[in-house]
């Protein structure tokens, strides 16, 4: 089959690989008809480079019609339509059953000391092969894939796989009451979702994004838009009564403009050979914090700051100083989609669309083309805001 394959930092190929085959009696292979690319997914075209190998199968954000079902599998069946969630969860052990599906214990990467395994995330997360690809073999079958009907288009249902309970979890993790402000940082897929979810939940929201188009298309959906500036935590004040927000979001992660030490460190990761690069980004702390220590900044006392973009390194120096003395609670950590999308089902077959799921995806383009998509999308050109490739 055809597939999408990491070579090496910002290069990416669509090549012959072979195709997946059941290997667990419990497993699903899936014909792949829709698959987005992320913003998790720029963390490997860039500074997750380290932990990549040559033609390891990128993609986590797949759906599509199962082709064949292990002989343990009860719940699917060939010509079922799903949506596949990126978390790797069984459903059974004791993390699945607190709702906290991507630390699964059965599927936990604990050779890297990570929680669920995911699919085309790297050497941390298990080398699982992805699902920018023309089929995937999904293991737990039973439990991961959320079957979906046949009449809607994919776009309604595919954002089920990640970024929409990855926002919805966002939003709740933020905690913000009705009539509440939230203000959230970084308007790309998740923070698009999460804005819309907090103004769906009553909530007024404030997004904040350097890209125009990107707060064009927030503004179109009731969000108060803002650019990235310095100052912008007095901005943030003044618009909430001198306060700040109830909650803050940040969405935007590591990848963050505003940082230019950081930016410098990340190059610098770039020409180091694998090992010492992993080691650097374990123990030195690359990342990029202006927009989470911003975060902090804005929120007002006794809020929260909810983040749902993707932080790597350990020895990041925070603010404890200031989250301790605002009474700051934080929380963040990858979504356990399988323990929203029940929840979400209904919404996204809303005939009203009220979370917007048909107003996202600006490019969509057969797998051929996801090199290009790739570039366009991290340089955040031709007005790209989410990408879907159809294999
Ligand atoms: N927790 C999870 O389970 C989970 C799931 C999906 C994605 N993510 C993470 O969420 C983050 C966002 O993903 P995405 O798909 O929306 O990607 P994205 O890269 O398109 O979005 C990031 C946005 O942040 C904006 N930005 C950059 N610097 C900024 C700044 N200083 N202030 C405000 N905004 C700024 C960018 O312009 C962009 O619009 C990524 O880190 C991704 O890895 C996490
Ligand atoms: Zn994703
Ligand atoms: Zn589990």
């Amino acid at each position: 089959m055809k597939a999408l394959t990491w070579q090496g930092k910002r290069s990416v190929t669509v090549k012959e690989v072979p195709d997946p085959v059941i290997q667990e009696p419990t497993d699903a292979i899936v014909r792949i008809t829709s698959s987005a690319i992320c913003g998790s997914d720029l963390h490997l075209y860039e500074v997750l480079g380290p932990y990549m190998h040559k033609d390891d199968v990128l993609g986590h954000e797949p759906m599509g019609i199962v082709e064949e079902v292990g002989s343990a599998v009860t719940n699917l069946a060939k010509g079922d339509r799903v949506v596949i969630p990126f978390n790797i969860s069984c459903g059974h052990c004791y993390m699945c059953s607190q709702g906290l599906q991507s630390q699964c214990e059965t599927s936990q990467v604990r050779a890297k000391n990570s929680g669920a395994a995911l699919y085309g995330y790297s050497e941390l997360y298990g080398s699982i092969p992805g699902g920018q690809a023309e089929f995937l073999r999904v293991p737990f079958a039973d439990y991961g894939p959320v079957k979906v009907g046949q009449e809607l288009p994919d776009e309604r249902y595919l954002f089920l796989s990640d970024i929409l309970p990855t926002a919805w979890q966002a939003v709740k993790y933020a905690d913000a009451p009705a009539g509440g402000t939230l203000a959230v940082f970084g308007l790309g897929p998740v923070g698009q979702f999460a804005s819309r979810v907090g103004a769906y939940l009553g909530q007024r929201v404030i997004g904040v994004d350097p890209v125009p188009e990107r707060r064009g298309m927030a503004a179109r959906h009731g969000v108060e838009v803002l650019d990235y500036a310095k100052g912008i935590a007095d901005e943030l004040r003044e618009m909430t009564e001198g306060r700040g927000p109830d909650a803050v979001v940040d969405a935007v992660g590591m990848e963050a403009h505003g940082s230019p030490v950081a930016g410098f460190a990340h190059q610098a990761l770039g020409l180091l050979p694998d090992k010492v690069a992993q080691k650097a980004m374990e123990t030195a702390g690359v990342d990029r914090l202006a927009v989470l220590h911003t975060a902090i900044d804005s929120v007002r006392r006794g809020g929260t700051v909810s983040l749902s973009g993707v932080y790597g390194g350990m020895a990041s120096p925070m603010p404890l100083l200031t989250m301790f003395d605002k009474q700051i609670q934080l929380r963040m950590g990858q979504c356990n989609v399988r323990r929203w999308t029940d929840e979400l089902l209904p919404l996204v077959e809303d005939d009203a669309d009220p979370l917007g799921v048909m107003d996202l995806v600006t490019h969509t383009a057969g797998l051929a083309e996801a090199p290009e998509l790739y570039d366009k999308f991290q340089k955040k050109e031709d007005g790209c805001i989410k990408v879907v490739l159809k294999p």
